[in-house]
Protein backbone atom coordinates (compact mmCIF):
# COMPACT_ATOMS: atom_id res chain seq x y z
CA UNK A 1 0.00 0.00 0.00
CA UNK A 2 1.51 3.56 -0.91
CA UNK A 3 1.64 6.02 1.83
CA UNK A 4 0.82 9.26 0.94
CA UNK A 5 2.44 12.80 1.93
CA UNK A 6 0.12 16.04 0.82
CA UNK A 7 2.57 19.10 0.93
CA UNK A 8 0.23 22.37 1.30
CA UNK A 9 -2.88 20.32 2.07
CA UNK A 10 -4.62 23.52 3.70
CA UNK A 11 -4.18 25.46 0.14
CA UNK A 12 -7.46 25.56 -1.89
CA UNK A 13 -6.48 22.66 -3.94
CA UNK A 14 -4.97 20.29 -0.64
CA UNK A 15 -8.01 20.63 1.48
CA UNK A 16 -9.86 18.67 -1.55
CA UNK A 17 -6.89 16.76 -3.10
CA UNK A 18 -6.37 15.10 0.57
CA UNK A 19 -10.20 13.66 0.89
CA UNK A 20 -9.98 12.08 -2.82
CA UNK A 21 -6.58 10.72 -1.68
CA UNK A 22 -8.05 9.36 1.32
CA UNK A 23 -11.45 7.58 -0.39
CA UNK A 24 -8.72 5.98 -2.92
CA UNK A 25 -5.60 5.23 -0.71
CA UNK A 26 -7.53 4.71 2.80
CA UNK A 27 -7.78 7.75 5.54
CA UNK A 28 -4.53 5.83 7.08
CA UNK A 29 -2.48 6.03 4.72
CA UNK A 30 -2.73 9.83 3.85
CA UNK A 31 -0.64 12.60 5.54
CA UNK A 32 -1.76 16.23 5.09
CA UNK A 33 0.95 18.75 5.66
CA UNK A 34 1.33 22.22 5.60
CA UNK A 35 3.21 25.27 7.40
CA UNK A 36 0.01 26.14 9.35
CA UNK A 37 -0.39 24.72 12.70
CA UNK A 38 -3.07 22.05 13.59
CA UNK A 39 -5.70 24.12 14.56
CA UNK A 40 -5.43 26.69 11.92
CA UNK A 41 -6.08 23.74 9.24
CA UNK A 42 -9.37 21.89 9.55
CA UNK A 43 -7.98 18.86 8.30
CA UNK A 44 -9.71 15.15 8.67
CA UNK A 45 -7.14 12.75 9.02
CA UNK A 46 -3.24 12.49 10.23
CA UNK A 47 -2.08 16.12 9.86
CA UNK A 48 1.50 17.15 10.23
CA UNK A 49 2.52 20.67 10.50
CA UNK A 50 5.98 20.92 7.94
CA UNK A 51 8.15 23.72 6.64
CA UNK A 52 8.55 22.54 3.26
CA UNK A 53 12.02 24.91 2.90
CA UNK A 54 13.18 22.80 6.24
CA UNK A 55 14.92 19.47 4.14
CA UNK A 56 15.93 17.82 7.28
CA UNK A 57 12.36 17.84 8.53
CA UNK A 58 11.22 16.88 5.12
CA UNK A 59 13.24 13.82 5.59
CA UNK A 60 12.52 12.74 9.03
CA UNK A 61 8.52 13.25 7.77
CA UNK A 62 9.05 10.92 4.77
CA UNK A 63 10.98 8.48 7.18
CA UNK A 64 8.74 8.39 10.05
CA UNK A 65 5.35 7.69 7.78
CA UNK A 66 6.90 5.45 5.64
CA UNK A 67 6.08 7.51 2.55
CA UNK A 68 6.02 6.74 -0.94
CA UNK A 69 4.27 9.35 -2.87
CA UNK A 70 4.39 12.86 -2.70
CA UNK A 71 1.93 15.65 -3.81
CA UNK A 72 3.63 18.87 -3.48
CA UNK A 73 1.32 21.33 -3.71
CA UNK A 74 3.24 24.58 -1.41
CA UNK A 75 3.53 27.25 -3.85
CA UNK A 76 3.46 31.19 -3.90
CA UNK A 77 0.77 31.94 -6.76
CA UNK A 78 0.98 34.51 -9.63
CA UNK A 79 -0.26 38.44 -7.91
CA UNK A 80 1.33 37.48 -4.54
CA UNK A 81 4.38 36.30 -5.82
CA UNK A 82 4.36 39.64 -7.43
CA UNK A 83 5.07 41.75 -4.33
CA UNK A 84 7.70 39.02 -2.52
CA UNK A 85 9.62 38.00 -6.01
CA UNK A 86 12.50 37.06 -4.22
CA UNK A 87 10.59 34.72 -1.74
CA UNK A 88 8.05 33.36 -4.07
CA UNK A 89 11.51 32.18 -6.05
CA UNK A 90 12.76 30.61 -3.06
CA UNK A 91 9.76 28.91 -1.72
CA UNK A 92 8.55 27.64 -4.97
CA UNK A 93 12.11 26.45 -5.93
CA UNK A 94 13.79 25.21 -3.38
CA UNK A 95 10.81 23.04 -2.59
CA UNK A 96 10.56 21.52 -5.17
CA UNK A 97 14.42 20.31 -5.07
CA UNK A 98 13.47 18.99 -1.88
CA UNK A 99 11.01 16.79 -3.02
CA UNK A 100 13.23 15.81 -6.32
CA UNK A 101 15.83 14.82 -4.14
CA UNK A 102 13.64 12.51 -2.47
CA UNK A 103 13.07 10.70 -5.78
CA UNK A 104 16.85 10.90 -6.72
CA UNK A 105 17.94 9.34 -3.81
CA UNK A 106 15.16 6.43 -3.76
CA UNK A 107 13.47 7.05 -0.61
CA UNK A 108 10.17 8.31 -2.14
CA UNK A 109 8.43 6.00 -5.64
CA UNK A 110 5.98 8.81 -7.54
CA UNK A 111 5.86 12.77 -7.03
CA UNK A 112 2.73 15.11 -8.39
CA UNK A 113 3.75 18.72 -8.76
CA UNK A 114 1.48 21.31 -10.31
CA UNK A 115 2.45 23.56 -12.97
CA UNK A 116 0.26 26.34 -14.51
CA UNK A 117 -1.05 28.25 -17.21
CA UNK A 118 1.55 31.13 -15.67
CA UNK A 119 4.35 29.30 -17.71
CA UNK A 120 2.92 30.96 -20.82
CA UNK A 121 3.58 34.30 -21.82
CA UNK A 122 2.44 37.67 -24.17
CA UNK A 123 4.20 36.08 -27.07
CA UNK A 124 2.59 32.46 -26.66
CA UNK A 125 -0.22 31.61 -28.89
CA UNK A 126 -3.34 33.02 -26.81
CA UNK A 127 -6.41 30.84 -28.34
CA UNK A 128 -5.95 27.12 -28.40
CA UNK A 129 -2.04 27.10 -26.57
CA UNK A 130 -0.36 23.96 -28.06
CA UNK A 131 1.60 21.62 -25.49
CA UNK A 132 4.93 22.92 -27.39
CA UNK A 133 5.41 26.25 -27.99
CA UNK A 134 6.97 29.85 -26.74
CA UNK A 135 6.99 30.53 -23.70
CA UNK A 136 8.08 33.34 -22.15
CA UNK A 137 6.79 33.94 -18.62
CA UNK A 138 6.73 37.83 -17.05
CA UNK A 139 5.34 37.07 -13.88
CA UNK A 140 7.83 35.04 -11.11
CA UNK A 141 5.41 33.03 -10.37
CA UNK A 142 5.42 31.97 -13.88
CA UNK A 143 9.42 31.78 -14.03
CA UNK A 144 9.37 29.87 -11.17
CA UNK A 145 6.87 27.24 -12.65
CA UNK A 146 9.01 27.11 -15.87
CA UNK A 147 12.19 26.42 -14.52
CA UNK A 148 10.01 23.69 -11.75
CA UNK A 149 9.46 21.95 -15.39
CA UNK A 150 12.66 21.44 -16.30
CA UNK A 151 13.89 20.24 -13.50
CA UNK A 152 10.81 17.48 -13.24
CA UNK A 153 12.13 16.75 -16.28
CA UNK A 154 15.59 16.89 -15.65
CA UNK A 155 14.94 14.74 -12.67
CA UNK A 156 13.27 12.19 -15.07
CA UNK A 157 15.83 11.85 -17.94
CA UNK A 158 18.85 11.95 -15.89
CA UNK A 159 17.44 9.66 -12.42
CA UNK A 160 14.59 8.29 -13.34
CA UNK A 161 12.29 9.84 -10.66
CA UNK A 162 8.32 9.17 -11.46
CA UNK A 163 7.76 12.63 -11.59
CA UNK A 164 4.13 14.00 -13.08
CA UNK A 165 2.85 17.34 -13.46
CA UNK A 166 -0.17 19.56 -15.20
CA UNK A 167 -0.18 22.96 -15.79
CA UNK A 168 -3.47 23.91 -13.84
CA UNK A 169 -5.68 26.71 -15.48
CA UNK A 170 -7.74 28.85 -12.83
CA UNK A 171 -9.23 26.67 -10.28
CA UNK A 172 -12.42 26.49 -9.45
CA UNK A 173 -14.31 25.67 -6.11
CA UNK A 174 -16.50 25.92 -2.90
CA UNK A 175 -14.76 24.30 -0.56
CA UNK A 176 -12.12 26.62 0.17
CA UNK A 177 -10.35 29.94 -0.85
CA UNK A 178 -7.57 30.76 -2.99
CA UNK A 179 -5.10 32.67 -2.10
CA UNK A 180 -2.81 35.51 -4.21
CA UNK A 181 -3.95 34.32 -7.58
CA UNK A 182 -4.76 35.74 -10.73
CA UNK A 183 -8.00 33.68 -11.26
CA UNK A 184 -8.98 34.24 -7.80
CA UNK A 185 -11.85 36.50 -8.58
CA UNK A 186 -13.96 33.57 -10.40
CA UNK A 187 -13.90 32.37 -6.69
CA UNK A 188 -14.73 34.94 -4.83
CA UNK A 189 -17.87 36.30 -7.44
CA UNK A 190 -19.60 33.09 -5.87
CA UNK A 191 -19.34 34.05 -2.51
CA UNK A 192 -20.51 37.64 -3.22
CA UNK A 193 -23.58 36.23 -5.92
CA UNK A 194 -24.91 33.92 -2.98
CA UNK A 195 -24.71 36.48 -0.10
CA UNK A 196 -26.77 39.12 -2.29
CA UNK A 197 -24.35 41.08 -2.48
CA UNK A 198 -22.29 43.54 -5.71
CA UNK A 199 -19.44 42.26 -7.06
CA UNK A 200 -15.94 44.54 -7.83
CA UNK A 201 -14.27 42.61 -10.49
CA UNK A 202 -10.58 43.22 -10.47
CA UNK A 203 -10.03 42.14 -14.44
CA UNK A 204 -11.90 43.69 -17.08
CA UNK A 205 -14.92 42.84 -18.05
CA UNK A 206 -13.55 40.53 -21.36
CA UNK A 207 -10.62 39.48 -20.25
CA UNK A 208 -10.39 35.29 -21.03
CA UNK A 209 -8.87 32.97 -18.89
CA UNK A 210 -8.71 29.08 -19.00
CA UNK A 211 -9.92 27.92 -15.62
CA UNK A 212 -11.29 23.87 -14.34
CA UNK A 213 -14.17 23.13 -11.82
CA UNK A 214 -12.17 21.62 -9.03
CA UNK A 215 -13.69 18.19 -9.10
CA UNK A 216 -12.22 17.82 -12.71
CA UNK A 217 -8.78 18.94 -11.00
CA UNK A 218 -8.72 16.63 -8.94
CA UNK A 219 -9.73 14.32 -10.94
CA UNK A 220 -6.93 14.73 -13.29
CA UNK A 221 -4.65 14.66 -10.96
CA UNK A 222 -5.74 10.85 -10.26
CA UNK A 223 -5.88 10.16 -12.99
CA UNK A 224 -2.43 10.96 -14.37
CA UNK A 225 -0.96 9.49 -11.42
CA UNK A 226 -2.54 6.09 -11.81
CA UNK A 227 -1.58 6.10 -15.51
CA UNK A 228 0.86 3.69 -16.79
CA UNK A 229 4.09 5.30 -17.19
CA UNK A 230 5.10 4.19 -20.39
CA UNK A 231 2.25 5.73 -21.97
CA UNK A 232 3.80 9.49 -20.46
CA UNK A 233 5.40 11.51 -23.28
CA UNK A 234 5.67 14.88 -20.77
CA UNK A 235 7.85 14.81 -17.92
CA UNK A 236 7.77 18.56 -17.83
CA UNK A 237 4.46 19.01 -17.63
CA UNK A 238 1.16 18.33 -19.73
CA UNK A 239 -1.58 21.12 -20.72
CA UNK A 240 -4.83 20.79 -19.28
CA UNK A 241 -8.03 22.64 -20.45
CA UNK A 242 -11.53 22.68 -18.68
CA UNK A 243 -13.69 25.86 -19.32
CA UNK A 244 -12.35 28.96 -20.90
CA UNK A 245 -14.58 32.30 -19.87
CA UNK A 246 -13.80 35.92 -18.64
CA UNK A 247 -15.90 38.04 -16.11
CA UNK A 248 -18.85 39.05 -18.29
CA UNK A 249 -19.58 35.51 -19.28
CA UNK A 250 -19.37 34.02 -15.63
CA UNK A 251 -21.13 37.27 -14.34
CA UNK A 252 -24.00 36.58 -17.06
CA UNK A 253 -24.12 32.76 -16.30
CA UNK A 254 -24.74 33.83 -12.45
CA UNK A 255 -27.22 36.42 -13.03
CA UNK A 256 -29.73 33.27 -14.46
CA UNK A 257 -29.78 32.02 -11.03
CA UNK A 258 -29.81 35.73 -9.19
CA UNK A 259 -31.16 38.54 -11.63
CA UNK A 260 -30.46 41.26 -9.18
CA UNK A 261 -26.57 40.17 -8.87
CA UNK A 262 -24.16 43.64 -9.89
CA UNK A 263 -20.94 43.68 -11.22
CA UNK A 264 -18.53 46.69 -11.23
CA UNK A 265 -14.84 46.68 -13.12
CA UNK A 266 -11.84 47.80 -11.11
CA UNK A 267 -8.71 46.21 -13.07
CA UNK A 268 -5.72 46.20 -11.26
CA UNK A 269 -2.09 45.07 -11.73
CA UNK A 270 -3.80 41.87 -12.17
CA UNK A 271 -5.12 42.53 -15.25
CA UNK A 272 -0.76 43.21 -16.53
CA UNK A 273 -0.36 39.46 -15.36
CA UNK A 274 -3.99 38.00 -16.94
CA UNK A 275 -3.15 39.47 -20.31
CA UNK A 276 0.03 37.73 -20.80
CA UNK A 277 -1.71 34.24 -20.18
CA UNK A 278 -3.51 32.42 -22.74
CA UNK A 279 -7.40 32.33 -23.26
CA UNK A 280 -7.48 28.77 -24.23
CA UNK A 281 -5.73 25.70 -23.49
CA UNK A 282 -4.96 22.97 -26.03
CA UNK A 283 -4.72 19.48 -24.32
CA UNK A 284 -4.47 17.11 -27.03
CA UNK A 285 -1.40 15.49 -25.65
CA UNK A 286 -3.32 15.03 -22.19
CA UNK A 287 -6.20 13.26 -23.66
CA UNK A 288 -3.57 10.81 -26.12
CA UNK A 289 -1.50 9.76 -22.88
CA UNK A 290 -3.75 9.22 -20.32
CA UNK A 291 -7.38 9.53 -21.73
CA UNK A 292 -8.27 13.17 -20.10
CA UNK A 293 -11.63 14.57 -20.19
CA UNK A 294 -13.23 16.94 -18.17
CA UNK A 295 -16.78 17.19 -17.46
CA UNK A 296 -18.09 20.20 -16.24
CA UNK A 297 -18.96 23.47 -18.56
CA UNK A 298 -19.41 26.98 -17.25
CA UNK A 299 -23.63 26.42 -16.87
CA UNK A 300 -23.06 23.20 -14.72
CA UNK A 301 -20.20 24.39 -12.70
CA UNK A 302 -21.97 27.45 -12.39
CA UNK A 303 -25.06 25.69 -10.41
CA UNK A 304 -23.32 23.19 -8.76
CA UNK A 305 -21.15 25.78 -6.85
CA UNK A 306 -24.05 28.19 -5.96
CA UNK A 307 -25.86 25.15 -4.98
CA UNK A 308 -23.15 24.01 -2.43
CA UNK A 309 -22.58 27.49 -1.69
CA UNK A 310 -25.88 28.30 -0.57
CA UNK A 311 -26.71 25.25 1.57
CA UNK A 312 -23.26 26.48 2.87
CA UNK A 313 -24.57 29.59 3.73
CA UNK A 314 -28.10 28.77 5.31
CA UNK A 315 -26.08 26.21 8.06
CA UNK A 316 -23.98 28.95 8.82
N1 LIG B 1 -4.55 30.28 -10.40
C1 LIG B 1 -3.17 30.63 -10.53
C2 LIG B 1 -2.96 32.08 -10.33
O1 LIG B 1 -3.84 32.83 -10.64
C3 LIG B 1 -2.68 30.24 -11.90
O2 LIG B 1 -2.02 29.04 -11.81
O3 LIG B 1 -1.90 32.46 -9.92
Amino acid sequence: MDKILVIGAGGQLGTELVSALQLLHGRENVVASDIRPESEVKMDGTYICLDVLDEQALHEAVIKHEISQVYHLAAVLSARGESHPLFAWDLNMKSLLHVLELGRIGRIKKIFWPSSIAVFGPDTPKENTPQYTRMNPTTVYGISKLAGERWCDYYYRKYGVDVRSVRYPGLIGYKSLPGGGTTDYAVDIFYQAVQGRPFSCFLQAGTRLPMMYMEDAVNATLKLMQADPSRLSVRSSYNLAGISFSPDEIYAEIKTHFPEFAISYQPDYRQAIADSWPSGIDDTVAQNDWDWQPHFDLARMTSEIIGHLTEQFQRA
